[in-house]
């Protein structure tokens, strides 16, 4: 016996597989392995005996502690460790490896307690067993059985109990979901209300502003033309009087400026105007800007004006994106009054960057949102010496939208404001072949020329079947495709589209004055539709798609 050696046993016949098991039983109990792990290693000493005495005829076998528990099995034949029972031993024990013609089983062991004298007495206790006869080993293993039984029993209750706690939280949860999802439906049936109500007060409104903004600037110009009448025309004036009809100019001017600002709103707000969309270059367009801007700035305020990055020319339309800016761009000179405003662009993707930032006042996070709203401006001691109504911002959201694009801002207080518009890059856009289909030939013109340089074949339809047969013609990119028709309505275009598998495919924008609700897919107001919103429109499907 070599030293850390516990006990070595020669399996050569059946009583030896019970010895070696019983033994197993003894070291594992010693050695601190809990029940279940003891019945582990017995079992798989038990296989190892009978796998030995059938492929070798026998084997000794060594028990030694080091750290863990190593049982050495030398067969006295070959033994092949891939034999059914080391298979079913691997399972048991933490490892089974080779040493030469050895096979060695492992077994991880609880830490402390084997001290040599702890040995000693293992030793002794095993070379005091008798050797057990079979029915002492049977009525062994018919009592781990048991055991075995009792705890899967055990861990059977368990998990019914567990199964049944998680039932009762199942039922529980979905009750409690089925509350919030009414609450949900519920709030949004109102939230649909409030939103259909916002929307007709804000049409309102601005059909309200355009009204008297219109209404107002004949008098205004009366007023403007009457005054200068007076200064230029007949008598000449005393100094006080010309005085006085020249405060009445002034007046009448920026009345009339405020007016017609007001009519800006109001059209782009309605959507009634259209982008004219032309190649414009981005750093002449700045420039510019720069030059009519510069004499603004206060001392010790410096308007720099970054070359575009990335982008030369962008499609849009100029006199419009150049108020977006020119409104961002006074609106930082006003609110700053020390380091820089700047303006510059670069390319995103198929979008481009417009940043305005400035070193600025700030705005803080409650103001943030309102900055939006007509007329709202920020208390402060800046705001009453400089001028301004409060448009400028809502109308330069209100162009950035019929641009296709999106306004962003964020901003600290008393460090300055950074503005962001989102512009579509229009020449990214390219559609082959596209269908229009719509009874009314001036519309389809019109929406021709909308797709003017972004689609390379355009095909008309005057009507529903028309529409059908030109999409199985021409399997076009893109369907613009009105509701009301004769013949096939463009509901039932959908219909017949999705319902066979060769075009289900087909990407349709329905462009129409009647009611959408109900259609699925992308939709546009025909009365409101623009070159930037048909576009974006086109981008929107594509990303679906995508
Ligand atoms: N860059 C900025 N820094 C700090 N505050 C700003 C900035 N831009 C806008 N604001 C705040 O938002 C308000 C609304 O801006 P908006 O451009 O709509 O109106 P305005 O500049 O006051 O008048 P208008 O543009 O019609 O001449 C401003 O009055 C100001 O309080
Ligand atoms: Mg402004």
């Amino acid at each position: 016996m070599t030293s850390g050696e516990l006990l070595s046993i020669e399996v050569t016949g059946e009583g030896d597989v019970f010895t070696l098991r019983q033994r197993a039983r003894v070291v594992a109990d010693a050695a601190g392995l809990d029940q279940q792990d003891q019945v582990r290693l017995a079992t798989a000493l038990s296989e190892v005996g009978r796998e030995v005495l059938t492929q070798a005829g026998g084997a000794r076998i060594a028990f030694s502690i080091d750290g863990s528990l190593r049982v050495r099995v030398r067969g006295y034949g070959p033994l092949s460790p891939a034999a059914p029972g080391f298979a079913a031993a691997a399972r048991l024990v933490d490892e089974v490896s080779h040493e030469g013609e050895d096979v060695i089983l492992s077994k991880g062991l609880p830490p402390g307690r084997y001290t040599g004298d702890w040995l000693r007495n293992l030793r002794a206790l095993l070379a005091g067993l008798a050797k057990p006869s079979p029915l002492d080993e049977l009525r062994a293993q018919n009592q781990e059985l048991m055991a075995a039984l009792e705890d899967v029993q055990s861990q059977r209750d368990e998990l019914e109990e567990t199964n049944r706690g998680v039932m009762a939280l199942y039922t529980q949860l979905s009750e409690e979901l089925e509350r919030t999802n009414q609450g949900v439906v519920a709030l949004y049936a109102e939230l649909e209300d409030k939103s259909a109500q916002l929307r007709e007060a804000s049409e309102a409104k601005s059909r309200f502003l355009a009204n008297v903004s219109h209404e107002l600037r004949a008098p205004a110009s009366s007023i403007l033309g009457l005054a200068r009448m007076l200064l230029e025309l007949g008598e000449p004036l005393d100094d006080e009087k010309r005085r006085q009809a020249e405060l009445i100019r002034e007046s009448g001017r920026d009345l009339l400026n405020l007016v017609n600002e007001l009519l800006d709103l109001a059209k782009a707000e309605s959507g009634r105007i259209e982008p004219e969309v032309v190649d414009v270059s981005l750093r002449g367009l700045l420039r510019r800007l720069k030059e009519t801007l510069r004499p603004m700035a206060r001392e010790g305020v410096t308007l720099v004006v970054d070359d575009p990055d990335g982008v030369e020319i962008l499609q849009t339309d100029e006199l419009m994106l150049t108020r977006v800016l020119r409104n961002l761009l006074t609106n930082g000179l006003k609110f700053t009054e020390r380091g820089e405003v700047r303006v510059g662009a670069h390319a995103d993707g198929d979008h481009v960057l417009l940043r305005v930032s400035d070193t600025g006042i700030g705005i803080s996070d409650e103001e943030i949102e309102r900055i939006f709203e007509e007329f709202h401006q920020v208390r402060g001691p800046i705001q009453a010496s400089v001028t301004g109504t409060g448009l400028g911002l809502p109308y330069a959201r209100s162009l950035v939208a019929i641009l296709g694009g999106e306004m962003s801002v964020r901003s600290v207080v008393g460090e300055g404001t950074v503005f962001e518009v989102r512009l579509p890059r229009l020449d990214r856009i390219r559609l082959g072949r596209v269908v229009i289909a719509d009874d009314d030939a001036a519309f389809r013109t019109m929406l021709r020329g909308l797709l003017h340089g972004v689609a390379e074949e355009i095909e008309d339809a005057a009507d529903g079947y028309a529409a059908l047969a030109a999409v199985r013609r021409a399997r076009p990119d893109l369907l613009l495709l009105d509701l009301r028709m004769p013949g096939l309505t463009g509901e039932e275009v959908i219909r017949e589209l999705r319902a066979d598998p060769d075009l289900a495919a087909t990407r349709v924008i329905v462009v129409t004055s009647t009611d959408t609700d109900g259609i699925d897919g992308v939709a546009l107001d025909k009365s409101r539709l623009t070159r930037g919103e048909l576009l974006r429109a086109v981008g929107e499907i594509g990303k679906r798609d995508a």
